[in-house]
């Protein structure tokens, strides 16, 4: 019984920017602010889209993922155990911290 929360934004990508990183900085904890972060949204936006709706049938959705899931699955991006070109260049400089605040990100969004 999910609701089609498909059009309630018809532009996602307008609003979402600024407050996904305001969120994110906030998460990341006030390290986040003294020094720029290897990773945020918007590094991932290019291909999973910022409201976590892939675009391309390659890219899995992350959005309302499940964020133990989203957090296990970057860990092992980043340790090579879980064996993919791009996830291991995009998670090997990203720090727990930022894992963790990506995975809560994107877990909070609306599924598809
Ligand atoms: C260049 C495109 C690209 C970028 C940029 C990218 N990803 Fe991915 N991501 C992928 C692809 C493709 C997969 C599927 C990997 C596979 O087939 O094993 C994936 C898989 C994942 C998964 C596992 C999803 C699942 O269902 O198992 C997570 C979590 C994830 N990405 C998070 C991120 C985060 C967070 C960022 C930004 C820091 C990011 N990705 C940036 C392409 C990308």
């Amino acid at each position: 019984m999910r609701r089609p929360i498909r059009q309630r934004h018809a532009h996602p990508h307008r609003h979402a920017g600024p407050l996904a990183l305001a969120l994110l900085l906030a998460l990341a904890g006030s390290r986040a602010l003294a020094e720029p972060r290897h990773a945020t949204v918007e590094d991932c936006a290019a291909c999973h889209g910022l409201d976590g709706i892939a675009r391309d049938t390659e890219v899995p959705h992350l959005a309302g993922q499940n964020e133990r899931y989203l957090f296990n699955q970057m860990m092992a991006f980043r340790s090579g155990k879980r064996a993919h070109k791009e996830m291991r260049y995009m998670a090997r400089t990203m720090s727990v911290e930022e894992i963790a605040a990506l995975a809560t990100y994107y877990a909070a969004l609306p599924p598809r």
